[in-house]
């Protein structure tokens, strides 16, 4: 059993990379073949055995919501047919978790996201996945492949690494760390930068879109500054964890697609309809 219970997912950005398209959807909605990117997170929580699934969204993101609830009139007219199975997935999950919701009013960056969802998540570790990274595994999912590593570390937060091509690092939180012994794909982290230029980047080991987080992660945010964009980041929150030797950053298996770009939304398409035979 997983003794983390609680995965948050950040979703209230504008998604404005992929306007039109998320000028009435949220960006989360847009399907990956006919799976909605927030649904293919939710899975991925419930793989590492979590079960409430707890979403900072505004206004404009009720169509998620609407994904997660009971839809009795699309129900009944599929009803003893062969379409009924396509809706087992969502239906299951929301059987099996709870949904709860926080509107964030303001966009002050991820940071800010995950201190907004303090009252939701209250004084236990917790999963964040940022819906846009979609990772696909044979194996573990990455957030179970991470849950695993947590346990022998309850101590300290871990987030999810890959390493990118050096004039890309200044789209990501950046590491630099201490091969754990006996390990070859974590690290003790000692250094963590927000979007380095490739001359400032300590490496190029970047985060993506997993975190685990203890509950010390919200004292530390409230006490985090904004960067010069007037943002609050993970990244410098978890900083102030990092010198205390509490961050650990894990290579995870698998492929990470970024379906926050076109690029990688329409590779994530075309190799999950080349793992289904369709193409
Ligand atoms: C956020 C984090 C960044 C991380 C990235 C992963 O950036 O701030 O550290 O590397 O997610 O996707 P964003 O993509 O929201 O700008």
């Amino acid at each position: 059993m997983s003794i983390i219970k609680k995965c948050l997912f950040p979703v209230a950005g504008y998604g404005t990379r992929f306007l039109p398209a998320t000028k009435a959807i949220p960006k989360e909605m847009l399907p990956i073949l006919t799976k909605p990117l927030i649904q293919y997170g939710v899975e991925e929580a419930m793989s590492a055995g979590m079960t409430t699934m707890a979403m900072v969204t505004n206004k404009h993101k009720q169509a998620i919501k609407n994904h997660f609830e009971a839809h009795s009139d699309i129900e009944a007219s599929i009803k003893d047919t062969p379409k009924q199975n396509l809706l087992n997935e969502v239906n299951y999950a929301s059987q099996q978790c709870d949904f709860i919701y926080i509107e964030q009013q303001q966009m002050l960056g991820l940071g800010h996201a995950i201190y907004t969802a303090r009252p939701l998540i209250g004084n236990e570790p917790f999963a964040v996945i940022l819906p846009d990274d979609l990772c696909m595994n044979d194996n573990d999912s990455v957030l179970l492949q991470m849950t695993k590593i947590y346990q022998q570390h309850p101590d300290c937060c871990v987030v999810a690494i890959e390493e990118v091509p050096m004039n890309q690092v200044d789209k990501y939180g950046v590491i630099d760390g201490e091969l754990l012994k006996g390990t070859n794909n974590a690290y003790r982290v000692n250094t963590m930068v927000e979007k380095p230029s490739p001359a400032e980047a300590p490496t190029n080991l970047a985060i993506i879109g997993r975190y685990i987080l203890t509950p010390e992660i919200f004292d530390v945010l409230e006490n985090t500054t904004a960067d010069k964009n007037g943002e609050i980041q993970i990244t410098d929150a978890l900083m102030t964890l990092a010198k205390h030797g509490k961050v650990i950053a894990y290579e995870f298996q698998g492929t990470r697609y970024d379906c926050g770009s076109v690029k990688g939304f329409v590779e994530a398409n075309n190799a999950f309809a080349k793992k289904q035979g369709l193409i």
